[in-house]
């Protein structure tokens, strides 16, 4: 027996691995999390090598229950991990042979802990995007309710964070339902290419064994096995795919967070955030901050953090398994907890949102909101837009020193900037009629927004059942 630590590799080693480099280059204290992907993969690659013939029947039987048992360990907290042992996978493997003697031996065979690695991964991958999915469209389903409820509900629209034009709440929050419904296709497309299956690449070039990919790969139930060996071992494009949508995902989910902390202020009083998701001030007792938005904005730093992560990590790598390669894991299950949490923070709170409907209403009357719908009232009435812009414009002045919004102007008062001018303009100034009028596909109507509302359950209820 060889005098290295590791017994796995330390055939032609003459001394054991310095203490330090031993403990600079083991991952078991991170990649012990794919100990279920790990036993899975080693699972199907042992009843495979039995179909084809490499194992025996009993062979296999003793790897599977002895994996199973180590299952068992893992999950009851009673394994020992041994950072001598470097990683999950030789830490298994030695506790297997423990159990099962030189059989254990046997189940590396035909592969490597290259394509092993690469595999755990996908498998993991796939349940977290599962897991990620699921809150996702619990997410879009709240956005969805929350929208068709509000679709009466009016609250001035902005640009430049100035008030624009009136909109119902509810056509905000179908906006950032589009979003969402982004981030599920790139979340959806993202799986697609993270189903393929590198085992069988084993370090590089292929095995000399008779194995057969496509059982594997059903057992698994991956797609199909990835096409080339050195690819296999080497790709991690779905680690920086999935980061790039979470990185999206988290853009998206801070412009909402950025737009509840401004909206539960006192400045706007939009809406009210449930108690169980705010927490108090130790020195200002009449505190009551909306933290879980706020962290989820800060949260998108480590987010854009780990897609960078990777994205430089994969930089000039040469064909084909790279020891950097190990640096894949930190940042991919960081973003997978982070996604998980934010998207379940968001998924409970927003069906929560309480709109200040009296507030809100105010808000957009008063800051000339309906300035356009005035303009285009006299554009119907013959006069050119730029000119009507010019009129509006003179309105509006006159107002903000009179303190008073278009709607509450006399007709006579409104009449001084433009003769043509009729009783008739008052159905265009309130902001109920403003909104109604905004009556086409993608307007903020509130017939739109129900119906656009529909739209969203059926294209969402259609990907489930896809899905399925
Ligand atoms: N712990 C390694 C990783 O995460 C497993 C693969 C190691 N392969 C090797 N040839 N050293 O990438």
């Amino acid at each position: 027996m060889s005098q290295a630590t590791n017994q796995s590799w330390g055939g032609r080693f003459s001394e054991p691995t310095d203490a330090f480099v031993e403990r600079f280059t083991a991952s078991v204290n991170f990649d012990q999390r794919l100990a279920p992907q790990d036993i899975q993969g080693s699972i199907a690659h042992a009843t495979m090598l039995a179909r084809v013939g490499v194992l025996t029947d009993d062979e296999r039987d003793a790897i599977i229950n002895g994996l199973s048992e180590i299952n068992g360990e893992i999950e009851r907290g009673e394994f020992e991990w041994s950072v001598p042992l470097e990683d999950v996978h030789m830490n298994i493997e030695a506790r297997l042979t423990d159990k099962i003697g030189i059989t254990g031996k046997k189940l590396h065979t035909g592969r490597s802990r290259n394509d092993q690695v690469a595999t755990d991964i996908r498998l993991f991958m796939r349940d977290a995007i599962d897991v990620i999915e699921a809150e996702l469209v619990r997410l879009r389903e709240g956005m969805i309710g929350l929208a068709d409820r509000e679709a009466e509900t009016i609250m001035p629209g902005f640009t430049h964070l100035q008030t624009a034009q009136p909109v119902t709440f509810g056509h905000h929050l179908l906006a950032w339902q589009e979003m969402i419904a982004r981030d599920h296709e790139r979340l959806l497309d993202c799986r697609k290419r993270i189903n393929v299956m590198p085992l069988g690449a084993a370090a590089l070039a292929g095995t000399t064994y008779p194995i057969d990919r496509h059982v594997t790969a059903e057992l698994l139930g991956f797609e199909r096995p990835a096409e080339n060996s050195l690819d296999a071992v080497s790709d991690r494009d779905f680690a920086i795919e999935f980061t790039s949508f979470a990185s999206i995902l988290l853009m998206h989910l801070s412009r909402m967070s950025e737009e509840l902390v401004l909206w539960t202020s006192a400045q706007f009083d939009f809406i009210d955030l449930p108690d169980r998701f705010c927490t108090g001030s130790s020195i200002m007792p009449q505190k009551k901050n909306p933290d879980v938005p706020e962290l989820v904005r800060g949260k998108t730093g480590r987010i854009y953090g780990h897609l960078m992560s990777l994205l430089t990590l994969m930089k000039s790598q040469p064909l084909a398994y790279n020891k950097d390669n190990q640096e894949d894991k930190e940042p991919l299950f960081d973003a997978v907890d982070t996604v998980r949490d934010c998207l379940k923070a968001f998924a409970d709170m927003v069906p929560a949102i309480e709109p200040k409907k009296a507030s809100m209403f105010e808000a957009a009357r008063k800051g000339f909101s309906t300035a356009t719908d005035l303009a285009d009232y006299l554009v119907r009435k013959g006069v050119a837009f730029r000119d009507a812009h010019e009129i509006v414009g003179q309105s509006v002045a006159y107002g903000l020193k009179a303190e008073k919004d278009l709607s509450e102007m006399t007709l006579d008062e409104l009449k001084q900037f433009s003769a043509t001018i009729e009783q008739d303009v008052f159905e265009v100034l309130t902001l109920e009629g403003s909104v109604a009028a905004r009556n086409h596909i993608g307007g903020t109507a509130p017939d739109q927004v129900r119906a656009a509302a529909q739209r969203a359950r059926d294209a969402l209820a259609a990907i489930k059942g896809e899905a399925q």
